[in-house]
């Protein structure tokens, strides 16, 4: 495999409360990553749309995934921060995938499953294709690692497979218009820490989900210190003390999440989490992860307020970011249809 640029991709969807699985899973190591790479992050509304939006919400949830991005710590001068919409490399490209995959691929989709539920015939093309357009929009940009949380593990997988058998299929074009073996990177999933995936807190085998009904299951990124204490105190528990080893969390779901998160807020691991708070009660844990908690996302959320309220900023640095992203794609979409065969217009 030829050496590729290194390069982060990933993205978030303008659906529902971003929520602390969101931040602890992908955000929040989006943020550490730009310290050692060139990052796009993109809030794919594109892929919001598998599903019905309210258009004025959508517009509203755009701006708001945004300025989490921002109050977090993604600096949008060094990082690129655009909305998928305004880059037409992304569905274009997604065509282009659409003839690479298979169909057998994507009947293996889990998440599709999941989300198109028992109404499987009344589901969305887009929901179906979902995954062609999310390698489409890392590859887009041959970006090389995508951090995300575990449960998107199956679609990177197929970006991987698409890209494989793009590479394969169009080898000696590939070569003719001098690109070398590959014209794709083998992308890397980053998925880890803690954190990647954060349980719902009032059910540890559930995934931590904007679309669960009960708010009590997650923690927003919005609520303020009291909904935080609230939500924290209130989260299952079992009856046991918490243990002093990590082996002692085993078939313990609750446990184990409340001290994954906390270990994923104070950048530390299970064991050192474990170590100062092995033995203790959960009343105890409790108070102390509220604490942290608040001290962590609070400003976060505040950030994000301010940023809302002023929407022509947001626009402004998506409209930069956006122009940035489509200047590294467009290069990248014209050699794709080169390779292809298409006429391009000269
Ligand atoms: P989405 O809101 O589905 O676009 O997800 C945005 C990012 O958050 C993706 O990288 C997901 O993998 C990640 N994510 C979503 N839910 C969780 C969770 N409960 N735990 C960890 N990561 C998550
Ligand atoms: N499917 C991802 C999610 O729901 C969001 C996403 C879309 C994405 N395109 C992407 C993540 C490209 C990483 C890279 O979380």
């Amino acid at each position: 495999m030829p050496a590729f640029k290194e390069l982060v991709f990933s993205g978030v969807q303008p659906t529902g409360n971003l929520h602390l699985g969101n931040y602890l899973g992908a955000i929040k190591r989006f943020v550490a990553m730009q310290a050692q790479f060139e990052c796009l992050y993109c809030v794919v509304d594109l892929h919001a749309i598998t599903v019905w939006q309210d258009p004025a919400e959508l517009t509203r949830q755009i701006r708001e995934v945004t300025a989490a991005f921002l109050a977090a710590g993604i600096d949008p001068a060094r990082s690129v921060v655009f909305n998928q919409s305004q880059v037409p490399q992304h569905a274009e490209l997604a065509w282009i995938f659409n003839c690479v995959a298979r169909l057998g691929w994507l009947n293996r989709m889990t998440q599709f499953k999941e989300k198109a539920g028992k109404d499987r015939e009344n589901a969305s093309i887009g929901l179906y294709d979902y995954p062609v357009l999310m390698a489409a929009d890392i590859l887009a940009y041959r970006a090389t690692h995508v951090p995300v949380g575990e449960d998107q593990k199956q679609h990177l997988e197929l970006t991987r497979d698409i890209a494989q058998k793009f590479n394969n299929d169009f080898s000696a074009a590939i070569q003719q218009h001098g690109h070398g073996e590959a014209f794709f990177p083998i992308t890397e999933p980053l998925i880890g820490g803690p954190a990647a995936r954060v349980m719902s807190l009032r059910d540890g085998t559930k995934k931590m989900s904007k679309s669960d009904p009960s708010d009590y299951s997650r923690i927003n990124l919005t609520d303020d210190s009291d909904a935080i204490a609230q939500k924290v105190r209130k989260a299952k528990t079992d009856a046991e003390p918490l243990p002093s080893e990590t082996a002692g969390l085993e078939k313990r779901p609750e446990a184990d999440n409340l001290v994954g998160i906390f270990a994923a807020l104070s950048e530390a691991s299970r064991e050192d989490v474990l170590r100062e708070y092995g033995g203790a009660q959960f009343s105890a844990f409790k108070g102390a992860l509220v604490d942290l908690a608040v001290a962590k996302l609070g400003p976060i959320g505040a950030e994000m307020k301010r940023l809302v309220a002023d929407p022509g900023h947001i626009d402004a640095v998506l409209a930069d970011g956006a122009a940035r992203a489509e200047a590294i794609a467009a290069p990248n979409i014209a050699a794709v249809k080169d390779i292809v065969g298409f006429v391009r217009r000269r």
